[in-house]
């Protein structure tokens, strides 16, 4: 018996492959219900936890999503939530072969002793949190926590984002397997002592088994030039494997979200596609073992056919891991202005929902052209 051999690892596994599928990525849709609430105000439409639900049933009951759309991460709020007819959201997603995924940190807070940066909360009951999201039907979790150029950033912050994104993914993995017995070798001696049935039961009881993403954002902002952000990239990188390796996470049991390699967004020169793709793979195959499924990234501020014009240009060479989206705002801009909040809006809102998903699906496979 070792950790590696639970019953959960084969499922993490899947899963992440299952998420990670040829023409497919992900539609983010965990905005906190304050980030929600900006979302909303930006079509005039208040805050509350109707709209907030008639936005998501929107996105969630798109008919064909599945398609091009093979995990969903949602805010707690929302995994909880069922469409105005009485259906799961959570089975709405299944129905069309879409993986529920959950964001599972607390937010951003200052952090003390930097340079004005922050660091990321929610550690403290996350085994119990993501047991009660694994019983919901979650099977993959989302943790971002952020980097910014303009301030450092400090060896302190990286080394807290890394750090907490390690913890982060072995609980999310393993749960209270690792909480509760904090050496390997008592936990194997404990097992060894138990007949079949109840070693299933202890797993069932204290495996979580969500799928990680891993996510450092390293903030677009800044007038810095584009190899200020692969040197930093290459920095954050290193050191967040450092630490998933020093908890002994399942490298083929997580996934990637990072942010491309880009030029600060208020820097002189905007750099193309290609030039954006080439840096970009460059520090991921400095950085990133092959045994990693999946490279999911986030739009991070980009217009919606930027976002998908640099994922086409990095499907143009075979890469060692599926090289895909985790699209919030570069998914969603048309959605919302087509909707406004209007429900005989809501199949148009759909349809252009459709229109980039399919258009990422395709830069997953470098076969898109604006
Ligand atoms: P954007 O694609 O809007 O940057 O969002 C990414 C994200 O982390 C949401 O899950």
């Amino acid at each position: 018996f070792s950790i590696r051999a639970n019953s959960y690892t084969d499922e993490l596994v899947q899963t992440a492959k299952s998420i990670a599928s040829p023409g497919r990525g992900i539609l983010a849709i965990d905005e906190s219900n304050a980030t929600c609430g900006k979302r909303l105000a930006s079509i005039g439409l208040d805050n509350t936890e109707t709209n907030r639900q008639a936005y998501r049933q929107l996105l969630l009951t798109t008919p064909g999503l599945g398609e091009y759309i093979s995990g969903a991460i949602l805010f707690e709020e929302t995994l909880y939530q069922s469409t105005t007819g009485g259906k799961k959201f959570v089975d709405c997603l299944l129905d069309e072969n879409i993986v529920p995924g959950i964001k599972v940190d607390k937010g951003l807070v200052p952090l003390p002793g930097s340079n004005n940066e922050s660091w990321c909360q929610g550690l403290d009951g996350l085994a119990s949190r993501s047991a009660e999201y694994y019983k919901q039907g979650a099977r993959f979790a989302k943790w971002r926590t952020v980097v910014s150029i303009p301030c450092g950033p400090s060896a302190l912050a990286v080394k807290e984002a890394a750090w907490g994104l390690a913890r982060y993914a072995a609980i999310s993995q393993f749960g209270m397997l690792v909480g509760i017995f904090p050496s390997k070798n008592r936990l194997a001696f404990i097992v060894t002592k138990l007949s079949s049935p109840d070693k299933a039961r202890l797993h069932q009881f204290l495996d979580n088994g969500l799928v990680p993403i891993v996510e450092p954002e390293i903030l677009l902002d800044g007038d810095h030039p584009i190899d200020r952000t692969l040197e930093v990239a290459e920095k954050v990188w290193a050191e967040v494997f450092y630490y998933l390796a020093e908890n002994n996470v399942v490298f083929e049991g997580i996934l990637l979200k990072p942010s491309m390699v880009t030029p600060g967004a208020e820097h002189k020169e905007k750099a193309s596609p290609d030039t954006i793709a080439k840096y970009t793979l460059t520090m991921l195959k400095r950085r990133v073992p092959p045994a990693v499924p999946g490279i999911m990234f986030l739009s991070g501020g980009q217009s919606e056919v930027q976002a998908t014009l640099n994922l086409n240009a990095m499907n143009q060479t075979p890469n060692p891991w599926h090289v895909s989206f985790s699209y919030a705002r570069a998914l969603q801009n048309t959605v919302l202005k087509t909707w406004q909040g209007r429900p005989e809006n809501v199949e148009a809102a759909q349809k252009s929902l459709l229109v980039r998903a399919k258009a990422n699906s395709l830069a997953q496979l470098g076969r898109y052209s604006a």
